[in-house]
Formats: structure tokens, sequence, C-alpha cells
């Protein structure tokens, strides 16, 4: 028995199929059909909803794609829906800003964007936002809308932010908060095939028993083999309420990231370092992926177009693998042996990744290339930790996307920039190197050619930008 709060009502709900997502629950056993389908595969936005769960700081609003998200993961949150948001026959502020400035025509779109600006809404009155027309955009990247234009819903958003005065849920929060308590006190019977252990032990004892049950993170990869391959998942361990998976914790030598923290809680906890990575979870996915996506699920999915594999090898990252039968801990880059095998063995699962503090000296470089700045997956990702004196390279670490069937390191081009000065001539024999570490394929993002022609590009790019007084090389973040 799973149990949440659906807007403001109790339930306590009796899964039958572990694999239910949040939106067809929503649409077809609770009739709330004003939350939409469009492209059931986490791109459009139209099915945005918000989950409420208690933070550090008091309640934490997150938008989030209900039609890639497991119904089980709502346990003890609080689901908000667009129908949930007028209240008394007044609009909320963000409803009542999309009427003034016209933000809706066929209004297919209309109620994810609602949602999207809720969350920033309510994101905006715990002061985490700064920059308004920044996190507009980061908040807008998960949304399409195809017929009304952006610059009215932008302000819409702009309007909202101007003075946002307290909602129905400021004054409800105590309330809330109390009821999200109690019901994560209470211990829940759950159902055969859709367990969610509360702590690594119970996790170890259910892994080793039900070895074929599939681990459930934020789903973003997961929920598409349902949503997308029309598959059904029979049994799923949800490691969503394990205190022990969430840690990040840093020592002046070593960051542990556990794996399932979520790339959101990853950018917050980095705080002011480590700024090239900050901005590549900018473009990750979409803010709705980046609140439930997470760190260990990139890993585990083993994607070769995954984009924090190729930095985190890059920094010389080891990960974490736990069973019943204890720990081992192993270099990522030895984790994938072949396209999506890894080294996890049926009853184990990945607890963290330790990350190298890197020397003073270290430069991190990445590059993402795909077709859109927000909401795309990479054609190529490039992830560089380079260590200079003197003008001169005496350590480099670089790791390619894309480029091969497993995030793989560019030895042979790593060789021939070792000890040198990055000079136009020594990048010409880097890109002879790098064509010979790589032959990627040709599929739906990118062909062959362009990626090589293209990793190649991105070498004159580190050069450039490794220079002394570089010239600006990227718009937007990254
Ligand atoms: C619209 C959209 C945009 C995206 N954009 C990007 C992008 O820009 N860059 C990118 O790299 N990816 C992107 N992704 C892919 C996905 O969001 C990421 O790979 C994400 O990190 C997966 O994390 P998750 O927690 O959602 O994994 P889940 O879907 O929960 O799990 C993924 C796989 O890993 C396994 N798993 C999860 N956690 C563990 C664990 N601790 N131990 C062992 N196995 C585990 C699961 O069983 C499953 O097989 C996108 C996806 C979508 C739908
Ligand atoms: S329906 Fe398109 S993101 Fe969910
Ligand atoms: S209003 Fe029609 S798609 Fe946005």
């Amino acid at each position: 028995m799973i149990q949440f709060l659906l807007n403001n009502t109790p339930v306590s709900y009796q899964m039958e199929r572990p694999d239910l997502t949040v939106l067809d629950y929503l649409r077809e056993y609770r009739y709330l059909r004003g939350t939409k389908e469009g492209c059931a595969s986490g791109d459009c936005g139209a099915c945005t909803a918000v989950l409420v769960e208690q933070g550090e700081h008091g309640l934490e609003y997150r938008n989030f794609n209900s039609c890639i998200t497991f119904l089980g993961s709502l346990h003890g949150r609080q689901l908000i829906t667009v129908e949930h948001l007028k209240h008394n026959d007044r609009l909320h502020p963000v409803q009542q800003a999309m009427v003034d400035q016209h933000g809706s025509q066929c209004g297919f779109c209309t109620p994810g964007f609602v949602m999207s600006l809720f969350s920033l809404y309510k994101t905006s009155q715990t002061g985490r936002i700064t920059n308004h027309e920044e996190n507009i955009k980061e908040y807008l990247s998960g949304n399409l809308c195809r017929c009304t234009g952006y610059f009215p819903i932008v302000r819409a958003a702009e309007q909202s932010l101007t003075d946002p005065e307290p909602d129905q849920f400021n004054h409800a929060s105590a309330k809330i908060s109390d009821i999200l308590a109690n019901i994560s006190d209470q211990p829940d019977s759950e159902p055969a095939n859709f367990h969610a252990p509360t702590s690594v032990r119970e996790l170890s004892r259910l892994k080793n028993d039900c070895p074929n049950a599939r681990l459930l993170a934020g789903g973003t990869d997961l929920a598409l083999e349902v949503t997308q391959q029309h598959r059904n998942l029979h049994e799923i361990i949800y490691l969503g309420r394990v205190p022990e998976l969430r840690a990040f914790n840093r020592t002046e030598t070593r960051i542990e990231i556990g794996a399932t923290l979520t790339l959101d809680r990853l950018d917050i906890e980095l705080g002011d370092d480590f700024p090239e990575l900050r901005a590549l979870l900018k473009r990750f996915g979409s803010r709705q992926i980046r609140n439930l996506g997470t760190v260990g699920g990139n890993i585990a999915n083993a994607s070769p177009i995954a984009d924090i594999t190729p930095v985190l090898i890059a920094m010389n990252a080891t990960c974490v693998l736990e069973s019943i039968e204890g720990q081992r801990e192993m270099p990522l880059e030895t984790y994938f042996l072949g396209y999506r095998q890894t080294e996890l063995k049926a009853n184990e699962f990945i607890r963290c990744v330790h990350l190298p503090v890197p020397a003073e000296n270290a430069r991190l470089k990445i590059c993402k290339i795909s077709k859109r700045m927000d909401d795309d997956i990479s054609a190529v990702c490039l992830a560089a930790l380079i260590h200079m004196e003197d003008g001169i390279t005496t350590g480099i670490r670089m790791t390619l996307g894309g480029m091969a069937a497993i995030p793989k390191r560019a030895i042979r081009c790593e060789a021939a920039l070792l000890d040198q000065s990055l000079e136009p001539e020594v990048i010409e024999q880097a890109k002879l190197a790098l064509v010979r570490d790589f032959q990627p394929i040709t599929d739906v993002r990118a062909s062959a050619a362009y990626r090589i022609e293209v990793a190649k590009n991105l070498l004159d790019r580190l050069r450039i930008e490794l220079s002394e007084n570089p010239p600006v090389t990227r718009i937007g973040q990254l």
C-alpha cells in the first residue's frame, strides 16, 4: 500500500502494476485530465505536474514529467496537479499571468507550462532563484509550445515573479508537512512486486532475493522501456527511500556522490566548484529531468551518449558496487565492458562514486555537442582533465561520449598531447591520434563522419580555451 497526498486528498493505493505511470493513474484512474499526454517520453512537458516533499528549509516544489514517473515513487510525497492551483474561484498568480499575457492559444501545452511556472514561483519564494531571466528559461526548458510562441509565456513568468505573494500553499504548508511526516513514519505493507527499502541493508537483501527485479531511481531512462518499448516491468525495487544512497560528502581529497543524488541536487551541492560540470548539468535534459534523474542512473543505464559518465571517467572517479556479500570499488573506466554491458552483477547495485579532488593546477574542460541547447542528449561529449605547468601539459585524461559503444578514453590522443605546449601543430598530431582512438557509428543523432569531425574541432577549442586571454568561444553556457 503506498500513501501520498493527491492535491489535498490523502490516498492509500494498493498497487497492482508496479510500472503504472503517474500520468496514467491521473488520467485513467482519477479522471484528472488537465494533465496531458504529448510524447510519453519526457520531451514535451505536456504532462508536467509538481512533486512536494520536505526539504531542509521547508517544503520543496519540483516540476516533473508524470508520463515517465512510476506511481510507487510518490509514497510520502504530495502530488499537485493543475486542477489544484485555483483557490476560492481565484486563479493562481501564475495562471492569471498566463491569461494577462496571452500565454495560451490551442491550450494543449498550457497545463504543463502552468505547472512549471508554479514550481518556479514556489522555488523563488525560497530565495534559491536569483536571476529571473536565466531561471525562467531554465524552468521552461522542458516545455514545448507549438503555437503561442515563448515570449508571452516568458512575460507571464516575469509577471508572476514580480513580488510573488504568499499563496494558499504557503498558508497550508505546516499542515502538509505534518501529513507527509506522518505518512513517511508509518510502516506500510508493500505489494509483492514494488519494493521500497529504507536502508542499504534492506536493499542488499532484497536485490539478493529478487535478482530479476529492476532497480528504479528517477525512472527517466527506465520508464521509457514501458512508454516507448511497451514492455511490462514485473518487479521493481525503488531506491528513492534509501537515505545512504543520497549522500554527498567531501573531504580535502575526495568527493563521495551517492548513486541516487539527483542531478539538480548535485548542482546545488557542488556550490562554486567545478563550474564546467555545473554548466553541463544546466544542459542535462530539462529541469523536469534533472529534478528526478540521478547520477547512479546515468552510470547504470550504460548509454554511450550519457553526459555524466565521460566527465567522471576524465576525473578518474571510482564506483562502489554493493551487494549482500559486501562492497567492491573499481575505476569507473573499467565498469563499462561493452555496449550496455557492465561489471554490475544481478545481486548488486551502485552505491556511490568517489571523485578525487583535482590538483590546483588542473583544468576541467567539458564540451557537449547536441542539436539543441536544452533538453537534448549529446551527439558527442568531450571531457578532459588537464594539468598544465608553465604552458606544458603534465597530465591529461580525456574521455569522449558518443564516439564508441561505451564512454571511452582517448588514449592515443592523450599521449599526443602529453608533455607538450598546445601549439596548433601539436593539436594536428592529436587529431590524427584521435581518429585512431575511435570508430564512431552513424545513428539518428549524427553520422560517424560528423562525430569525428566535431571531435577533432573540439581539440582546437581546447587549445583556444586553454590559451592566455582566450576569446569567447561559447554562446550561452557551454
Ligand atoms: C527527455 C530526456 C532528456 C534526457 N537528457 C539527458 C541528457 O541531456 N544527458 C544524459 O546523459 N541523459 C539524459 N537523459 C537520460 C536520463 O535522464 C539519465 O540517464 C539519468 O541520469 C537517469 O537517471 P535515473 O535516476 O532517472 O535512472 P533510472 O531510469 O531510474 O534507471 C536507469 C537504469 O539504471 C538502473 N539503476 C538506477 N540506479 C541504479 C543503481 N543505483 N544501481 C544499479 N542500477 C541502477 C536502472 O535499473 C535502469 O536500468 C534524458 C532522458 C530523457 C527522458
Ligand atoms: S507527455 Fe511529453 S513529457 Fe510527458
Ligand atoms: S498553446 Fe498550442 S501548443 Fe502551446
